[in-house]
């Protein structure tokens, strides 16, 4: 069967599931977004009500007088730590909030009531020795071990607003984070396993905070007990301090609008954004989209794979379960070690329910292990989610067969960093799901494919910008000390009847039943393994290095990888004269600055060094052009107006040789 006749197949929601589903048919669905589009404050002001546990209740819904800077239950407060934790204790405090597996295998089970002591204890270490308050930034560089999760909780009981920096990311990343935040902690951890060695964390620190640092202090938890450096005045031990810790801690009353978070991400332009998101309306989404999307029953286990340096960690291992009083599962190794069928062997084991992962992993796993999901017992399997990057049909096909039996539901979860939680899904219960495809808003979600020049809505099969034309409690809340980008970035593409509105930066497109399928990003950012690249910010890298003059970076399809990077390098003096023996050496020169100043995950797979760039008479470079000889495709352009038309042959015949 080809792609195209596989996207056309409908998979019905299964009868069972559906029967005791939150949402069990598409007319319940449509009920709930037309109930959101007539009273639309009256729609989110009731699950507000019902969902979160108020400290004072609030008393506006949505002010949107200052648009884009939109205020969500004004006057409400809340803890959002104690959302999470304070009140399941009632009734789930021996129920399991966290099951930790560790990378050779290592188990933990923490229990809500065990989360509370343990989250308070880190609270108090933080405020009474490191003096921590409100409103402070403190940035987590972390493994995925429980310590992160109780670290993000105590910052939120505390009010002071967390940063995680993936722990992938370079000493020169890190530390653009840190300064931009201008954070005064740093948590850390010596550093973790993985494939049953030991990587380090600790060190990666130590080299970000060399020279000027607005960091004060710096907390270490010992996970591999490796031998580490200590500053002395600078760096504590958690595992010494965290005994003495009083297991009692008042979490403090924060404002609904009140900063919860920071998450640094790429854009088109510039260093990554600090995406700041508040309180109430990010917790509130995280919540009902868990219990929506995944529909996560009292007694279920539910496991995501993401790590908790992306949105997907924070909102669906760590805010979106707890919230709901789930049972969330952490998983510090790599998913295909020992062998490709780890995954299958622990949803065997803890009887995991729902399975949420990236689609980078479903063709890793498929690829190594195709057969391995049915050597294990996952008939406990009941939703499999995806998310991070269009996922084509073979691997869905192979996830739904394989993993699901053709039994559940998978559900295409599109979102972004910004957007705090899914906006874009099929429900389990009630849509029928179409291979690799988004499927629909979220009950009140106004999320529409635009035209970008007239704002209308696209017809049948027409490309447009995917935008949402409300704010939603979930919504981005600004970019950290930067107002103007925050509104240029998010507000300044697509205007709906004179207005702005999100453009989240995707393509999109509608089929005849109205099916929503992302076609990937419009602008220069590039989606690698699921991991969002601003290839402004690895030009900027290479251009460190001093032998080169000019560089272009652009996405090219890779197989497993979803994107791989392709660069085009210009050299200022030609490689006969570089300090350089050969390509091969350049190469590994170049990589070994991007691992320097992004990390490994910005490594070029291609890299080629070429005469020229192709550029209009202006000097703007054609990445369209540089886009299409990198995937191989004919040059359909009009190449007449460039500055030095032969260039693009000239690149052409290099990539190909
Ligand atoms: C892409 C990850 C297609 C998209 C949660 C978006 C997707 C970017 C999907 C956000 C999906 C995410 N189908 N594309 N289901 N989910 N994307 O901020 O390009 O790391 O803009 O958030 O990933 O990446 P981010």
């Amino acid at each position: 069967m080809s792609e195209q006749q596989m996207k056309k197949q409908v998979f019905k929601p299964n009868k069972e599931f559906a029967k005791t589903a939150r949402i069990k048919n598409m007319c319940e669905y449509h009920e709930l977004q037309d109930a959101a589009i007539e009273d639309y404050e009256g729609f989110w002001g009731s699950y507000a009500k019902e969902k979160i546990d108020w400290i004072q209740p609030f008393d506006g819904v949505m002010d949107e007088s200052n648009f884009p800077f939109v205020k969500w239950f004004e006057g409400g407060k809340l803890n959002v730590s104690a959302q999470c934790i304070d009140r399941h204790l009632d009734t789930r405090k021996n129920k399991a909030a966290i099951i930790f597996e560790g990378d050779r295998g290592d188990k933990q089970i923490i229990t809500y009531l065990e989360l509370y002591y343990q989250v308070n204890k880190f609270a108090n270490l933080l405020r009474n020795e490191f003096g921590v308050a409100k409103g402070d930034r403190v940035v987590i560089y972390m493994p995925m071990i429980p310590e992160a999760a109780y670290a993000m909780l105590a910052c939120a009981r505390i009010g002071a607003i967390h940063s995680i920096v993936f722990g992938g990311f370079s000493a020169e990343a890190l530390r653009d984070r840190i300064e931009d935040a201008d954070a005064k902690v740093v948590l850390t951890a010596d550093g973790a396993y993985r494939k049953d060695k030991p990587y380090m964390l600790k060190p990666v620190v130590d080299k970000a905070l060399e020279g000027e640092t607005p960091v004060e202090k710096v907390l270490v938890v010992q996970r591999n007990h490796e031998d580490i450096e200590w500053v002395s005045g600078r760096d504590y031990s958690y595992n010494e301090m965290i005994e003495q810790q009083s297991t009692a801690f008042e979490p403090e009353v924060m404002d609904a609008e009140d900063p919860l978070f920071l998450l640094y991400t790429s854009g088109s332009t510039g260093k990554p954004k600090g995406v700041q998101h508040n309180s109430a309306g990010y917790i509130l989404w995280a919540q009902m989209t868990m219990e929506w999307v995944f529909d996560v029953k009292e007694n279920d286990t539910y496991w995501c794979t993401a790590d908790i340096g992306w949105i997907t960690g924070h909102t669906y291992i760590v805010y979106g379960p707890l919230a709901m009083g789930a049972t969330t599962v952490m998983f510090e190794g790599v998913p295909t070690y020992p062998d490709a069928g780890r995954p299958w062997k622990m949803v065997e084991e803890y009887k995991i329910n729902q399975f949420y992962t990236a689609p980078t992993a479903i063709r890793v796993l498929h690829k190594m292990g195709e057969d391995e999901p049915a050597k294990y017992d996952l008939s406990s399997l009941k939703v499999l989610g995806t998310v991070g990057e269009p996922i084509d049909p073979p691997a869905w096909k192979w996830y739904y067969e394989s993993v699901g039996n053709s039994n559940c539901a998978i559900v295409d979860t599109y979102w972004q960093t910004e957007t705090g939680g899914h906006i874009i899904s099929p429900l389990p219960g009630a849509t029928p799901i179409k291979p690799a495809c988004a499927t629909f808003a979220l009950p009140g979600i106004m999320a529409e494919i635009l035209d970008p020049e007239t704002g209308e809505k696209v017809g049948v099969d027409e490309k447009g910008y995917m935008c949402v034309t409300r704010p939603w409690p979930s919504m981005i809340r600004g970019v950290w000390g930067d107002e103007e980008r925050f509104v240029k970035s998010y507000f300044g593409d697509v205007k709906k009847d004179g207005k702005p509105v999100y453009f989240t930066g995707d393509g999109a497109v509608y089929d005849e039943e109205g099916y929503i399928t992302i076609t990937g990003r419009t602008d220069d950012v590039i989606n690698v393994s699921g991991h969002r690249m601003g290839t402004a910010e690895v030009e900027a890298a290479l251009k460190k290095e001093s032998e080169v003059a000019e560089v272009a970076v652009v996405g090219k399809p890779h197989p497993l990888k979803g994107e791989g990077i392709f660069a085009y390098v210009v050299l200022k003096h030609g490689l006969d004269e570089s300090r350089f023996e050969d390509d091969v050496a350049m190469v590994k020169a170049l990589n070994g600055i991007i691992k320097q100043e992004i990390g490994n995950i910005a490594v070029c797979d291609d890299i080629v060094f070429v005469p020229g760039l192709p550029k209009t008479r202006s000097g703007k470079i054609m990445r369209r052009i540089l886009r299409s000889i990198a995937k191989g495709e004919e040059i359909t352009q009009d190449i007449s107006t460039l500055e030095d038309p032969s260039v693009v042959e000239k690149i052409i015949s290099i990539v190909k040789s």
